[in-house]
């Protein structure tokens, strides 16, 4: 019988992603969302990609009666992959306490939860904001963690500290955090991607607008930064990869339970890019050009991070191995089929 995994946030960008690789390894799924950041959109496409729709619930995790009430209607869950969150750097330091509540809560209520139904595994989205401005790179998962410089990288910190007490104290519970890098592009079929609402404050997204017409121009922030371009570099792995992360973590908390009770992973691609070489890359994977232009730098960013994978590589035998062109090329499409462009 196909083991049953929840997944909460699983209609938003890297839950989506996730659950078609869930369920492509032949899991079952039950997505938990409010849709405050994705759409029932997200649900179709899943269903259109694998043939199958998972069970959807639609409530605020910061609601416990109807996260019992739906552990009672969906027995037998086996892991719990937690993505619901907020997580705009930005609106996190004008609305801290909805960032607080929002992402401590619904972590508190899950665990609260796991607790009371016995269910033995959790895989939490972290980030690599936890690193701040890294001392050396690249960042491993020894590298020390930073001050967080808004109240989203808080409660991330927050949220690694709040499991490991957890199990710490509740025997029979695993978990892993997966720290992220930054995660972009879209499912190769364009029937899944990233839907930011708004102005994008991600790379990416906005490239992509500005491409599509949406936007006047880049914007890029910084280019007098200690790296050979001067621009900003980070670590960008796509999210296809990101997703068969998951899928792996979940195996290894479901297969071997000799391993230690909480484990952290960074999830990259090891390599550290710029700004101009993603606009270059963008242009030569895809034929549109840029139009860019440079700003002062953003306040609270910093200069360069990227990741050491090795750990992921040998224990969840895992490794980002979509070329970067592909990454941007479906991250253009996406972009094309959301806007109706040919
Ligand atoms: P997303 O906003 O696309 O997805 C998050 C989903 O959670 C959304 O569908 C939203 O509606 C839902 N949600 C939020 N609060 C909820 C609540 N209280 N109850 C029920 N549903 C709720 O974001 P994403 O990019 O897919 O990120 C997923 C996770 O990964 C988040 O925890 C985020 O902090 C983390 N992360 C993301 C990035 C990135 O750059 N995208 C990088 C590092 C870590
Ligand atoms: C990437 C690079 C910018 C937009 C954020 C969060 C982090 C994590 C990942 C969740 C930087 C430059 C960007 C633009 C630009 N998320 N840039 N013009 O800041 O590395 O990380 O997402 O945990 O917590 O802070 O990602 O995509 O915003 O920026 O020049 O319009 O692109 O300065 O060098 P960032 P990003």
């Amino acid at each position: 019988m196909a083991e049953k995994i929840l997944v909460t946030g699983g209609t938003g960008y890297i839950g989506s992603h996730t659950t078609v690789e869930l369920i492509e390894k032949n899991f079952e799924t039950v997505i938990i969302d409010n849709l405050c950041n994705s759409s029932t959109e997200a649900l179709k496409g899943i269903t259109e990609i694998t043939g199958t729709e998972p069970a959807f619930e639609n409530f605020d995790l910061c609601d416990y009666e109807k996260l019992l009430d739906c552990l009672r209607k969906h027995k037998n869950i086996k892991a719990i992959i937690h993505f619901a969150a907020l997580k705009a750097v930005g609106e996190s330091v004008e609305k801290p306490l909805e960032y607080y509540k929002n992402n401590l809560v619904s972590l508190l209520n899950l665990l609260m939860a796991m607790r009371e139904f016995h269910i033995p595994a959790l895989v939490f989205s972290s980030s690599c904001t936890v690193y701040g401005e890294p001392d050396k790179l690249p960042v491993t998962e020894e590298s020390p963690i930073k001050s967080a410089s808004s109240p989203y990288g808080n409660t991330k910190q927050i949220s690694e500290e709040i499991i490991h007490d957890t199990i710490s104290a509740v025997p029979g519970i695993r978990a892993i955090c997966l720290r992220y890098f930054n995660p972009i592009g879209a499912h190769k079929s364009s029937l899944i991607g990233e839907l930011p609402l708004g102005t994008p404050m991600n790379l990416i997204p906005y490239i992509t607008q500005t491409v599509a017409g949406i936007r006047e121009e880049l914007r890029i922030f910084g280019n007098d930064y200690d790296t050979p371009d001067g621009t900003g570099i980070r670590d960008y792995i796509d999210v296809g990869d990101l997703a068969r992360a998951h899928v792996k973590a979940i195996s290894r908390l479901l297969e071997d339970r000799n391993k230690k009770p909480v484990e952290i992973f960074n999830l990259g691609t090891g390599k550290g890019l710029s700004v101009l070489d993603i606009v270059k890359t963008f242009e030569k994977a895809t034929g549109m050009q840029v139009r860019y232009k440079f700003y002062p730098r953003r306040p609270g960013d910093i200069s360069r991070v990227y990741a050491d994978t090795s750990l992921a590589n040998k224990e969840l035998q895992w490794k980002a191995d979509t070329p970067l062109e592909e990454t941007l090329l479906s991250a253009w499409k996406w972009e094309k089929r959301i806007r109706n462009l040919s």
